[in-house]
């Protein structure tokens, strides 16, 4: 199984971004847990604060890998390329969010990519990846079953 977590911009900053929103765990630990966790499944990351470089990449993973674990930060209420994108890959996509954008500004509780995920996690903490990697495992299951 092969996997890819996709963050947008300023989370790399995670750690120290705003603790009280995002958690004082860095995306190095996060990683670090997941694939000691989870030994069978291949996972990758990559991080870009730019919008084309977050499509660049969902476009070269997005045809090959078994899913993909997307935090597109705040291009998740902006951007209609990404959701263009994301309809336009084949690899299913979960959406995640760290805190509960529906529990914040306005303007956060509109995600612009969620119509075109597979589905969306949001507001465990940075355990909301785990949560997103499970949900592709079960997906992926389902699909084999079938
Ligand atoms: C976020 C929520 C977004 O609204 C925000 O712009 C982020 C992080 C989250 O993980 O909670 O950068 O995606």
């Amino acid at each position: 199984m092969k996997l890819i977590i996709i963050n947008g911009p300023n989370l790399n900053l995670l750690g120290t971004r705003e603790p009280k929103i995002y958690g004082k765990e860095t995306m190095e630990d996060c990683l670090m847990r997941l694939r000691r966790k989870y030994l069978d499944t291949e996972l990758d990351y990559f991080q870009s604060n730019i919008e084309g470089e977050l499509i660049d990449k969902l476009q070269q993973v997005g045809f090959s890998f078994d899913g993909i674990i997307l935090n597109a930060g705040a291009y998740t209420h902006t951007s209609i390329a990404l959701h263009d994108c994301i309809r336009a890959i084949t690899t299913p996509v979960v959406e995640v969010h760290i805190s509960n954008v529906n529990d914040r500004e306005d303007y956060r509780r509109r995600s612009m990519i969620a119509p075109a995920c597979a589905g969306t996690i949001q507001g465990f903490g940075i355990d909301s990846y785990r949560l997103a990697l499970e949900a592709l495992l079960e997906l992926r299951k389902a699909e084999d079953e079938k």
